[in-house]
């Protein structure tokens, strides 16, 4: 079954009374394993995306289907419970809980989920041990670099062997080293742990990681390519800016 199948997804909002179409009729499927990049500009509407397919809001028209379940059907509650269980979610800005060290960070999906306290501590920590953080495990947030903090968040995203795992910009506030180890990381965990992710970026040289992409401009889907065949991540912001000119 497909982790991800979007289907003709229009999302409107009003801006000033002006009616802005953030996404104008989107269709994507995700297959299992696979790891896809959303290109775009500032406000061609990737985060929208991103926030539909995770059931953080709903489209005016067109459908999300996680897992072969539509979540047009579900109620709120519902929704909820289905998204602790099956999607994974990574921000740009971390999003970790700064009262809690990063294990007890990690291990927090599994608390929600009603696991027993020394059971879901193991876990939490062989997740960490997994992320090459087993020294941080006792840190707050604020003790670890950007890099680390978004490991750590990539953790409490898998911990619950989610269906998609979301990210929206993961890299956008780290440093180039750091990103390259997340990106790394990610394309890892999609190879070998059997992780699926769908990833928003604007920069080619994170999204030459993953192995598919499409592009998005103005709420339309207007390019998709396989990274096999895209031979660099310069021939892939070749590409991008190619697709930003002829708009
Ligand atoms: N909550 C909102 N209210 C009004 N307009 C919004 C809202 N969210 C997004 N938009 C608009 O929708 C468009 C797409 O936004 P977004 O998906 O955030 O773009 P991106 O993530 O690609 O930068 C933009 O014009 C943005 O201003
Ligand atoms: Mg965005």
């Amino acid at each position: 079954m497909q982790p991800l199948v979007v289907e003709q997804l229009v999302r409107r909002f009003e801006q000033g009374g002006r009616r802005v179409e953030a996404l104008a009729g989107v269709d994507l499927v995700v297959e299992a394993g696979d790891f896809v990049s959303i290109m775009g500009a500032s406000g061609s509407g990737k985060s929208t995306l991103l926030h539909l397919a995770a059931g953080l809001t709903r489209p005016d028209s067109g459908r999300v289907v996680v897992a072969g379940q539509d979540l047009g059907a579900m109620n709120d509650k519902d929704l909820t419970l289905f998204r602790r269980q099956h999607i994974g979610l990574i921000f740009q800005s971390f999003n970790l809980i700064p009262t809690l060290t990063a294990v007890e960070n990690v291990a927090l999906p599994l608390r929600l989920a009603g696991g027993a306290a020394g059971d879901v501590m193991e876990q939490a920590h062989a997740m960490l041990d997994r992320l090459g953080l087993a020294q941080r495990a006792d840190h707050r947030p604020e003790a670890l670099s950007g890099g680390e903090q978004q490991r750590v968040a990539i953790g409490r995203a898998l911990i619950t062997h989610p269906t998609l795992i979301l990210a929206d910009e993961p890299t956008g506030n780290l440093d180039s080293a750091a990103s390259v180890s997340v990106c790394q990381l990610l394309r890892d965990l999609c190879e070998h742990d059997g992780a699926t992710i769908l990833m928003v970026t604007h920069e080619p040289s994170v999204a030459a990681w993953a192995k598919r992409g499409v592009f998005i401009a103005d709420g339309h889907i207007v390019d998709r390519f396989d990274s096999s065949v895209v031979d660099s991540a310069a021939a892939l912001a070749q590409r991008y800016q190619t697709m930003l000119q002829t708009r």
